[in-house]
């Protein structure tokens, strides 16, 4: 209970943040081209400093705009760093084996691995092993959403080694694999050709 109740505060704050940040790029935006009466440009309000019309939200600095990323299937973007399977195996032990079982067979958290093959079987399995398309989103999703109680908390090194250690227990990758920004994106993931291409939206030709 106050596993979830953390979560959702945790949540609200980070659309707090979202709240402030859009709000202050939106200024930026909007007082690029805005001059008071007397034409003198406004950038005072771009600052975010008390002065500005509407005197909340902050400039984003590019640290906070550091934890604003998603890495697409592709991998563009992915940042620098690596891991391996052994530091991966610290990573999971300390931080993921509380939620998702000493075999990755789940627990409070979902299964991770297995059920390969099984989505269409009646009987579907779900894990990463089974469904994932890409594992560019698993770091992509680790990175931002684990351990569930402290997301963004792994340094980029660990998110590689903890992605190295579960694509290794899924049978994906070799134990010898080093994940990084090149190595990763050439994950070819059991299920990358089970999703339907098309997309399902009717007004999307
Ligand atoms: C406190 C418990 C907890 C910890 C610790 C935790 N997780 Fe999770 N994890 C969860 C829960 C709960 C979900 C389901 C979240 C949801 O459905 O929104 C989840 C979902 C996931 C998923 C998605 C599974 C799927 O098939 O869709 C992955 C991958 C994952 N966790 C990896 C990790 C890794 C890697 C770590 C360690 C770095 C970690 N988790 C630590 C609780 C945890």
């Amino acid at each position: 209970m106050s596993i979830i109740s953390e979560h959702a505060l945790r949540r609200a704050k980070h659309a707090m943040r979202w709240v402030a940040v859009a709000a202050a790029a939106g200024l930026v935006v909007g007082c690029a081209t805005a001059t008071s009466g007397n034409g003198a440009t406004r950038n005072d309000m771009a600052t975010g400093a008390a002065g500005g019309p509407f005197n909340f939200g902050t400039t984003p600095t590019a640290a906070d705009l550091a934890h604003d990323f998603s890495y697409p299937a592709d991998g563009r973007g992915l940042p620098p760093g690596s891991g391996t399977y052994a530091q991966g195996k610290v990573v999971y032990e300390t931080t993921c084996q509380a939620c998702h079982g000493d075999h990755l067979q789940g627990g409070v958290g979902d299964r991770l691995i297995g059920g390969r093959g099984t989505l269409a079987s009646g009987a579907p399995v779900k894990t990463v092993e089974s469904y994932w398309p890409y594992a560019t989103t698993f770091f992509d999703y680790v990175k931002r959403a684990m351990p569930f109680t402290a997301p963004g908390s792994l340094t980029d090194d660990q998110v590689y080694a903890v992605t190295a250690y579960v694509l290794a227990e899924a049978n994906i990758v070799g134990k010898d694999a080093t994940m990084n920004a090149q190595t990763l994106p050439q994950v070819k993931m059991p299920n990358r050709d089970g999703f339907v291409t098309r997309d399902p939206r009717p007004d999307v030709p």
